[in-house]
């Protein structure tokens, strides 16, 4: 027999568990690179417009999906759009999860490596290891021995979700949030006061802060757009699926809102604690993998209690992926579960077996199966870009089409008022419902055409 539908116990819990779901990887790797190098706030401007504007009515939009049907996100648009269109959409957002969680892990064991190489700083930090880790996290240069040390590394980033999963929504997902997300913001603060107090740190902050409107292009929008879907875990049923565990009295548009504040000041701090390091050192902030694996290490090895800050800064990047990990398996368990046959603990059995298969063969890509070309480049490449360009994007336009095409403002509001100044106002939800109705598709669709003709 299945379990009972678990709701979060309480309304904090259900709002750090969203926003331990936002902050990740996106975050820590992807923002700080793009904010230096698209003309600082005149990128940041646009990334907050955008955030605020256009991904606030989106984001209401999932969660209202969420809390109106308590289903998960394969079944809750049974009742929207009858079983069988409504689960083809569904299974949209179920791939989405899926192929994201597939890459990711990947990524979380190399930041495991990385935290446990700060027990054996001087060995593992060397230059030439590093050089090493870092080819393998490249693709450039992976043997069959690191490929298999790096698909362990995913194996257990995977087991330790799989473990906090196990727990369920209250004991393993809320506690798990409670705990370490204040930890969370308490270490990056630390690490940024630190980062920005280096002698030199100046020119980072110049280069991170300082509008500069004549780098801002076309793709600057894309690329903030892109950025900001992937920071808020916009459509991958995440939020859905965390908004149908809220309790009836939890307030919809604070939570949102407050998730999407907390996003955008985690991803600034990110940056104040990453880019002033790389210019006191003399570096150039490069992006993804380069930034993270390779650049701060360097800049660890020569900063003075460098291996402290290397240990606190990588359990952050652990931390920060492990809950965003967290929801995404959550997606698609709670689909197993929903069928009313298959209990929790064999659920994350079963969604742990999948993501070994695909996880792996991931790592393996950038070593033995490296010759293997997919769409995209890499099995690893083809998992990123299909989740991102492809399955985020459906599944996002399909969730506006269907709020603001099929379902009624009045219903919106009914599901998402909250007693909060702008949870009750008319104004906010007749503005957001043309947003989700009009705009958001519009921009969606012109987005994903954009990228099309780039590639
Ligand atoms: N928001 C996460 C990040 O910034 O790294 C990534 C992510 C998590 C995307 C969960 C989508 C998702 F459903």
């Amino acid at each position: 027999m299945s379990p009972k539908r678990e709701n979060f116990n309480s309304k904090l819990g259900l709002l750090l568990a969203i926003v331990g779901s936002a902050v990740g990887l996106g975050n820590m790797w992807r923002f700080p690179y793009l904010l230096g190098s698209n003309g600082g706030s005149a990128f940041l401007i646009i990334y907050l417009v955008l955030v605020f504007i256009l991904c606030t009515p989106i984001t209401l939009a999932e969660y209202y999906v969420g809390r109106k049907t308590k289903k998960d996100c394969f079944r809750a648009f049974d009742d929207i759009l009858k079983p069988g269109p409504g689960r083809i959409f569904g299974s949209i957002l179920c791939f989405s999860a899926f192929f994201t969680i597939s890459y990711y892990i990947v990524v979380g064991g190399w930041i495991i490596s990385y935290f446990f190489g700060c027990f054996n700083f001087n060995t593992f930090f060397s230059a030439d290891n590093i050089k090493h880790f870092e080819n393998v996290a490249m693709g450039m240069g992976g043997t069959p021995a690191s490929a298999l040390q790096s698909t362990i590394t995913a194996i257990l980033f995977l087991a330790i979700s799989a473990v906090v999963l196990c727990g369920g929504v209250v004991k393993g997902i809320e506690k798990f949030s409670k705990i370490t997300m204040p930890v969370l913001f308490f270490l990056i603060l630390f690490v940024a006061i630190y980062s920005c107090s280096l002698d030199g740190a100046e020119e980072g902050i110049k280069y991170l802060l300082k509008p500069d409107f004549s780098k801002v292009t076309g793709s600057t929008f894309s690329n903030a757009l892109g950025q900001a879907f992937m920071s808020l875990s916009l459509g991958c049923g995440t939020l859905m699926t965390y908004a149908s565990y809220s309790q009836k009295d939890s307030n919809s548009v604070r939570t949102s809102l407050l998730t999407i504040i907390l996003d955008s000041c985690f991803a600034i701090i990110s940056g104040l604690a990453i880019i002033p390091a790389v210019f006191a050192f003399g570096m150039v902030p490069g992006q993804g993998p380069e930034l993270l694996f390779n650049t701060l290490p360097r800049i660890f090895t020569l900063m003075k209690g460098g291996s402290l800050v290397a240990v606190l800064f990588f359990f952050t990047v652990f931390i920060a992926a492990l809950s965003s990990a967290i929801s995404l398996m959550e997606v698609l368990i709670s689909v197993v579960t929903g069928s009313g046959k298959v209990s929790r603990g064999r659920a994350v059995l079963y969604v742990t077996a999948a993501t070994i298969i695909t996880g792996t063969l991931c790592c393996l890509s950038f070593g033995p199966l490296n010759g293997i070309k997919l769409p995209g480049g890499t099995i690893f490449d083809f998992f990123n870009i299909t989740s991102t360009n492809i399955f985020m994007t459906l599944g996002s336009l399909g969730l506006v089409l269907l709020v603001g095409w099929k379902l009624g403002k009045k219903d919106f509001k009914s599901v998402l008022a909250d007693k909060t100044p702008l949870g009750s106002s008319d104004v906010f939800f007749n503005i957001m419902f043309f947003i989700v109705r009009w705009v958001a598709p519009i921009v969606i669709v012109t987005i994903m055409v954009l990228g099309f003709i780039n590639n």
